[in-house]
């Protein structure tokens, strides 16, 4: 899936945006077509004929220095008062709740809601129609959170903490990603933002609140007892189990993301599967080995991550 367009907005600041945007691409292509019509003129007008003389060289001109100097200065001086407003309206008020914090890493986004004390993966839930606060931090070099429809751009940088505004004016999803190079995969650091009205947001929100949920088959419960055993838990977290690592994405709920690999491949048993069995193949450079497990092992711990919804 494309990442979103930035001509079709869906939040207020993200409209702000897009209009300077537009206003100033226009300006600038009334400027354009302004100054090369004006030189084809001059080519063609003034161009050399033989047995002509060279014409008198002008030096200076006092209005027409003026006129140029001065027309450019207050289209500046306006596109300034412009942007600021447009400013206004993008930046969040000072001294609110935070509602959710991400963290970029080469190359995901780890996802928390501190009040309702969930933690998920490169996908970003929010209710519809409210002004979402993020804040927003770097884990481990320089990223850039981008989701084009709803906010503007905001660098993620290690040891500092920014904020933005999240907003969607209707349910669906919307798409975005890394704006900001940040090694091999930056291509591959894509983010969902699910809008959901806000009851659907609430079940949400609930189900993922809770712990990792014990498993009942049983191929599903060996491969809950080898991610225990093997490296796995190094890694990752899943919540209610002890596994409380937080260097790769959380999977206390895998199961229920759309995607793996922050937006790689579809989140489908196959694909996770290939996946764990190794991850270079399908994402170069990512930072999770290749354990080289066995085929019984990678069934087993499928089984248990689709159980994890
Ligand atoms: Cu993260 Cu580019």
């Amino acid at each position: 899936m494309p990442v979103s367009s930035v001509f079709d907005t869906h939040s207020p600041q993200a409209q702000a945006i897009s209009r300077l945007f537009q206003l100033s691409l226009g300006i600038s292509a009334v400027i354009f077509l302004l100054v090369t019509g004006l030189v084809l003129y001059a080519l063609f007008r003034f161009r050399a004929r033989p047995g002509q003389a060279d014409p008198a060289p002008i030096f200076g001109h006092p209005r027409l220095e003026i006129a140029w100097t001065v027309t450019p200065a207050l289209i500046l001086v306006g596109m300034f008062g412009l942007t600021i407003v447009a400013m206004r309206a993008t930046n969040p008020p000072a001294a609110k709740e935070t509602d959710i914090v991400i963290t970029g890493y080469q190359w995901w986004w780890d996802v928390r809601y501190p009040q309702a004390k969930v933690v998920t993966a490169n996908e970003v839930h929010i209710p519809v129609g409210k002004q979402v606060r993020l804040q927003l931090q770097g884990g481990d070099v320089i990223h850039d959170f981008w989701v084009p429809q709803l906010a503007r751009k905001m660098d993620m940088v290690p040891g500092h903490t920014n904020e933005i505004l999240l907003f969607a004016d209707k349910p669906g999803i919307y798409l975005g990603a890394c704006a900001e190079y940040c090694g091999t995969q930056h291509a591959w650091m894509r983010i969902q933002v699910v809008a959901q009205p806000q009851a659907e947001f609430d079940s949400w929100q609930q189900a993922q609140a809770h712990g990792a949920v014990v498993p009942v088959d049983a191929l599903a419960k060996q491969g809950a007892q080898r991610f225990q055993q093997l490296t796995c838990i190094s890694c990752h977290a899943i919540g209610g189990t002890g596994a409380n690592a937080q260097v790769g994405p959380d999977l206390t709920h895998i199961a229920s993301r759309n995607t793996l690999g922050a937006g790689i491949i579809e989140n489908t048993p196959d694909n996770l599967a290939r996946w764990i069995a190794n991850p270079h193949a399908i994402k170069q450079g990512v930072l999770m080995p290749n354990l080289q497990l066995g085929d019984a092992d990678i069934r087993a711990l499928v089984a248990y991550m689709e159980a994890l919804k």
